[in-house]
């Protein structure tokens, strides 16, 4: 399986910008907006911070462990450390790969249709009823297909010319855009209380159990774990590479850029004085408050509120490429396919897919519920007994064999022990969640 005609990353930070591009996405900014908003606050953040650092570092430097020793996809990988059984869980994770892109080329394609708009019309004053308007039927179905073209285009180019390439460029762009629009929004009157509701901390309410819980679940979206993304994109490491260091730069920039999207929504919100319409809607709470923001400021607004969708944007379309890229590298893996084969393929199924949740936004709501909830947190369990438990020597394989400093053996205690607690308990508690909204989808009360 060392396969030496495997496409590589040019260089260290080429691996870590495009790693950080599929970490930051709609994630930090969209759904971490919305769960901070709903969640209360600092308590919040502070709690995803935690679940960060005890189970996210954990699980992202076993994904890479796995990816940069084995040099295949999910599929090829955990049958080389595990053996034959253990390729069913590189299965399970292309299958969550399917079904996360399906839907987030939706939301991928609304993003850019309101940069657009920003361009070109202007936002629409009434911006909820014409959210309605655009998330779901033909429009949506239009912009996702436009999105997705893109996502595979860019993989078609590979590893070094087409996602590197991109990522080397896209985020930093995309973080000095928040920078000035963070900035930006300081300067209004009345974004003090946009502060105010961000970063209040409020013990009690910290403390219950759905907080608890999505807290953890959001730290597992937001680093893209549990599907074998990292994996793959670690499988065109070279052997020296550094993966603790790369995984701690990789989950404090993902944090670092929630933080800073907190910082830019929430006073732009409040200085509108539109804080009531966060609660309103969760899934388009970004779509809905924030456009109706700028609506308001004229101009100004239109600048700001294209800036704003067009880091979206580039948040959107680098994770999306890291979903593709799994799909495709286990397709190249199992078909002996071509790269541009393997993308126009896996990228024109999902897109079809996709188009379900195109034109129902409860199919959308919960394919995202059944991702995070079954997916993601079981697949992270998958891998965190797999590497804690089944595989060889895996300190060996994460230091090179050029350690045996503590960190990891700690790493591997947390593996073993701490983090399958902790994922088994969030699975439990929001299971509930996923069944209540298939129920309700499928009609049965
Ligand atoms: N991390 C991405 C975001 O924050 C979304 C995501 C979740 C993801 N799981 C993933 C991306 C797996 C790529 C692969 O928007």
């Amino acid at each position: 399986m060392a396969n030496e005609s495997r496409e590589k990353w040019q260089s260290r930070s080429g691996f870590l910008f495009a790693a950080i591009g599929s970490a930051v996405g709609l994630g930090n900014m969209w759904r971490f907006s919305y769960l901070a908003s709903e969640k209360g606050g600092a308590g919040f953040v502070v709690l995803y911070l935690f679940f960060t650092v005890l189970i996210g570092l954990p699980v992202l430097l076993a994904e890479l462990t796995i990816g940069r020793g084995a040099r295949s996809g999910p599929v090829l990988a955990l049958e080389h450390f595990g053996g034959p059984a253990w390729r069913w869980l590189g299965v399970v994770f292309v299958a969550a790969g399917f079904l996360i892109l399906s839907y987030y080329g939706v939301i991928g394609g609304w993003t850019l249709r309101y940069a657009f708009e920003a361009a070109t019309l202007g936002f629409a004053p009434d911006s909820g009823a014409h959210f309605e308007d655009v998330a779901s039927g033909f429009d949506s179905l239009a912009t996702q297909i436009v999105f997705m073209s893109m996502t595979i285009l860019v993989v078609s180019y590979g590893i070094g010319g087409g996602i590197e390439r991109l990522a080397r460029i896209a985020m930093p762009g995309l973080f000095v855009i928040m920078v000035g629009i963070a900035l930006y929004a300081f300067t209004l009157e009345g974004s003090g209380e946009g502060y105010a509701y961000y970063l209040n901390f409020d013990l009690e309410k910290a403390l219950a159990l759905d907080v608890v819980v999505a807290a953890a679940g959001q730290a597992f979206f937001s680093l893209s774990l549990g599907m074998g993304a990292m994996l793959t994109f670690a499988s065109y490491l070279s052997r020296e590479s550094q993966l603790a260091k790369d995984t701690a730069v990789i989950a404090f920039s993902d944090f670092g850029v929630a933080y800073l999207a907190g910082l830019m929504v929430f006073p732009l919100i409040f200085a509108f004085g539109l804080g009531g319409e966060i609660s309103g809607s969760t899934i388009g709470a970004l779509f809905v408050a924030l456009p109706k923001a700028f609506a308001t400021m004229g101009f100004v607004g239109r600048i700001v509120g294209f800036a704003f969708f067009l880091a979206l944007v580039v948040g959107a379309l680098t994770s999306a490429i890291s979903l593709l890229e799994v799909l495709v590298s286990a397709s190249m893996d199992a078909f002996q396919w071509q790269r541009r084969r393997a993308a126009v393929t896996a990228g024109v199924l999902v897109t079809a897919l996709g188009a379900w949740s195109a034109f129902d936004l409860a199919i959308l709501d919960l394919a995202d519920s059944i991702a995070i909830n079954l997916f993601l947190i079981g697949g992270g369990l998958g891998i965190a007994v797999f590497v804690g438990w089944i595989m060889q020597d895996p300190i060996a394989e994460a230091s090179s064999g050029a350690t045996n400093s503590i960190v990891y053996e700690i790493w591997r205690g947390l593996l073993r022990f701490v983090v399958p607690v902790v994922l088994l308990f969030v699975l439990w508690h929001a299971l509930p969640e996923t069944w209540e909204k298939f129920k309700a989808v499928v009609g049965l009360g």
